[in-house]
């Protein structure tokens, strides 16, 4: 690949080569994108109380199907499949979904296009029945809604397909809607045996001789856009209620297809317009945003090309970062578009309680401030989201995860997304666990997991995407030229999509030299606040520093721990000491210090401090956690005499000093003891991957059975990370490491896949005994790291 980006002299100066050796940010590219990943479809820029558009689709074979309008990714819409399966961020993608209850096979596709006055959109929504002998007749609305201040109005009376507007953000701008293909529904349901009302005619319609097309424009409340639905068919369902008014009680009723549309009603400032499209059969429209008052869609063949140019780019980079064999190829591709399109950006407030904590948190009787839960300022965050159905928000642990393969593809993205997550890191170094920012994320999570307590962390994963972008080898940027595809720049646009991905060595540095305060915030904060007791109870560890409790632990549950049901000593104490926290915070102290080396100069002193504490937490891992009855490291408590005690559950907490690859020269005996509890299959050894709870525990399986045996993807890519690296080299130990990897990246890749083409989704972990896909799904949060697994990319 060429290092240049290709393009277009016209383009040139706006994408052209950052200012080198400064450390502003750089200007925000990739304004418009899918980052409303909570949707099935939705596009929006990344600005707060702007432009928000979203696509919704209905059955009209019956009039209930209304209440079954899709619109959130939902797990109870039934439908067969839904993902990205090429994703080029900032450029476009393509999407399909299949909804079996509505015959629909739906692909939505768009494109960002550079240009002098801003970026242009189109988006092109495509429709086939699955099952071509049945009927498939769906209405498809698109709306479009000014969030804060501007206005939305009719291009022309005649034509609900075309609309100018305005924002103070976005400035003025051109929306179109151009059906290419489709058929007009007639009315010959014979469930519904009544003639059509009169005003429906299925031989023209004035818009479309495609579709049958209704309008709605409706004034909404500021920031309430994402209530669109709602808001929407509140309108269908009044002008299907007027006329079936003239129905009669009891019918007989018309053909739905007939009377399921918008008013084409247009009040007075409207902030939410939406078009109704109803087809019969295959379709297809485009959607176009053009800015500028007298700007012309894009054409229906240009947008065609600029599809082929992202989707090529796409197979191209990802065939290049992640090769893998024929049969996973187009799986590992699909679930990889996947986490790019879940690819979110959120803005507003969230709730924090700076008064809250459990009784054996308080060690200091710490100064309580403010009352209960209190509104933060708003606040912006790009983040990953683990699954766009069930958990579509930013969530600090899974994203250190969602970084790493997203460093290798587009490490540009990468960037921009952690730097997004750091700057959420407050003056203490704290940063909420889970980021449920504004209404719309919020009306997701139930009441009692909105609160964020500022005393309470996470696993530190957005170091190890700090690691990756030290690490992940540049790739260089691809031009049409590469693709082959240079004299195709469609027609009528000012460029090919385009957008640098990769960042040089230099402008990694500069990234993470402006990172660094905050981090180092961030590991002081973990260091001050996640203190575990030494002298109180007697314990004499090499290092008399460094030990770790996680903060707010429940009875029965350490959601700050990232594994909320794990078994834990009992009852929880002060005196507890969490062998993966210590294991984090030296994972953490090591990358700082290479951090801080990378960086060089005055940063030298820091990374000897890191070193220091690593010394310490590797010692303590040693002194305070390693059971010799038990060959494994375990958490340890205090008993009723307050003596140090060791508390064993066998599984993927025993794991963590292997894991993060925290044993080395003369640990040979605990790395082999490791190995054989991994590969034990009465302990964690299972045809489908390591188990998080020991089979021979006596809570396996048990309770909400969150984390007390389900497999999870990212903590396998942890162990096949571990094995791989304790294989190099020559030795018995080395061989068995390269065993057990070969045949636990065999098992996981294998029930993944399986569970896929089985299913249609790949799922939030999976179950111990019979490897099916369990809980939220589709999950291309972390288990989309099997694209790493199988491209063997740790
Ligand atoms: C859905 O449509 C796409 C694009 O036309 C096609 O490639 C795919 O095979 C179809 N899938 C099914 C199950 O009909």
């Amino acid at each position: 690949m060429t290092h240049l980006s290709l393009l277009l002299p016209l383009v040139l100066p706006l994408v052209g080569v950052q200012a080198q050796g400064n450390d502003a940010p750089p200007p925000p590219t990739g304004l418009w994108g899918a980052y409303r990943p909570n949707l099935y479809f939705g596009l929006r820029p990344k600005l707060p109380q702007s432009l928000l558009t979203g696509l919704m689709w209905c059955g009209l074979e019956d009039y209930q199907s209304i209440s079954k309008t899709r619109h959130e990714a939902s797990d109870s819409d039934g439908l067969a499949s839904y993902t990205w399966t090429h994703f080029v961020p900032g450029e476009g993608g393509v999407q399909t979904l299949l909804d079996p209850v509505n015959n629909l096979n739906l692909t939505t596709s768009y494109v960002v296009l550079p240009g002098e006055g801003g970026e242009a959109w189109a988006a092109r929504i495509s429709g086939q029945p699955i099952d071509a002998d049945k009927r498939s007749r769906n209405a498809l609305l698109w709306y479009t809604g000014v969030d804060g201040y501007g206005q939305i109005t009719l291009e022309d009376d005649d034509s609900p397909l075309s609309w100018t507007g305005k924002t103070p953000d976005l400035g003025p701008f051109t929306i179109n809607i151009r059906t290419n293909k489709g058929s007009i529904p007639e009315a010959d349901h014979p469930g519904f045996p009544a003639q059509p009302p009169e005003s429906w005619s299925s031989a023209s319609s004035s818009f479309s001789s495609h579709a049958d097309v209704s309008y709605a424009a409706i004034p909404v409340p500021v920031g309430s856009i994402w209530q669109a639905k709602e808001a929407i068919l509140q309108q269908l369902l009044k002008s299907a209620q007027e006329t079936l008014a003239s129905y009669g009680q009891g019918g007989p009723f018309p053909d739905p297809a007939t009377v399921l549309h918008l008013p084409d009603d247009v009040y007075t400032s409207a902030s939410l317009w939406a078009v109704q499209l109803n087809f019969d059969g295959p379709f297809e429209f485009d959607i176009s945003f053009t800015p500028g008052k007298e700007s012309t869609a894009i054409a229906a063949p240009a947008l065609t090309a600029a599809l082929d140019i992202v989707k090529a780019k796409y197979e191209a980079v990802f065939t290049d970062v992640f090769p893998t064999d024929e049969l996973h190829a187009t799986f590992s591709k699909e679930i990889t578009a996947n986490l790019l399109g879940g690819v979110g950006y959120f803005h507003g407030t969230s709730l924090v309680d700076r008064s809250f904590r459990y009784d054996w948190d308080e060690e200091e009787a710490a100064p309580s401030s403010g009352e209960g839960p209190e509104l933060t300022e708003p606040r912006a965050l790009l983040t990953a989201t683990p699954s766009r159905s069930f958990f579509p928000r930013g969530f600090y642990w899974d994203e250190g995860f969602h970084l790493l393969p997203i460093a290798r593809l587009f490490p540009s993205l990468a960037a921009e997304i952690l730097e997004s997550w750091v700057g959420l890191i407050d003056e203490d170094g704290w940063v909420g666990r889970e980021q449920i920012l504004g209404e719309e994320a919020r009306s997701r999570v139930p009441a009692e997991f909105q609160v964020q307590v500022p005393n309470y962390g996470n696993p530190p994963t957005l170091v190890m995407a700090v690691q990756a972008l030290l690490q992940a080898p540049s790739t260089g940027d691809l031009s049409l030229e590469d693709l082959g595809m240079d004299g195709q720049v469609p027609m009528g646009m000012d460029a090919a999509p385009s957008r640098e991905h990769d960042l040089s060595p230099e402008e990694r540095t500069t990234i993470l030299r402006r990172l660094y305060p905050a981090l180092k915030r961030h590991y002081d904060w973990f260091r001050r606040t996640q203190r575990g007791l030494l002298r109180p109870y007697g314990r004499r560890p090499r290092s008399r520093t460094e030990a770790y409790r996680w903060r707010g632990r429940s009875p029965t549950h350490v959601l700050t721990s990232g594994m909320d049901d794990y078994p834990r000593p009992h009852p929880p104490s002060q005196g507890e000491l969490h062998l993966d926290l210590l294991s984090w915070m030296a994972f953490f102290s090591r990358t700082m210090a290479e951090l801080a080396e990378h960086l060089g100069g005055a940063y030298e002193d820091d990374a000897e401090s890191y070193r220091m504490v690593l010394r310490g937490c590797l010692d303590n891992l040693h002194d305070l956690h390693w059971s010799e009855e038990d060959e494994a490291f375990c958490d340890a408590s205090v008993d009723e005499e307050d003596e140090h005690v060791l508390v064993c559950h066998k599984g993927y907490l025993t794991l963590f000093p292997f894991m993060l690859e925290l044993l080395g020269e003369g640990d040979e005996a605990k790395i082999e003891a490791t190995i054989d509890l991994i590969r034990d299959e009465r302990e964690l050894w299972t045809p489908f991957g390591i188990a998080s709870l020991s089979k021979s525990h006596s809570l396996f399986g048990q309770g909400e059975n969150y984390w007390r045996g389900p497999i999870w993807v990212q903590m396998n890519f942890m162990v096949l990370k571990a094995l791989r690296g304790y294989s190099q080299g020559e030795g018995e130990l080395a061989q068995k490491a390269a065993k057990v990897y070969g045949e636990l990246r065999t098992n996981v890749v294998k029930n993944v896949f399986e569970e896929y083409t089985r299913t249609g989704y790949v799922w939030e972990q999976y179950d111990a005994l019979t490897g099916e896909g369990k809980r939220s799904h589709p999950f291309t949060g972390w288990t989309s790291m099997v694209t790493l697994i199988l491209s063997e990319k740790y």
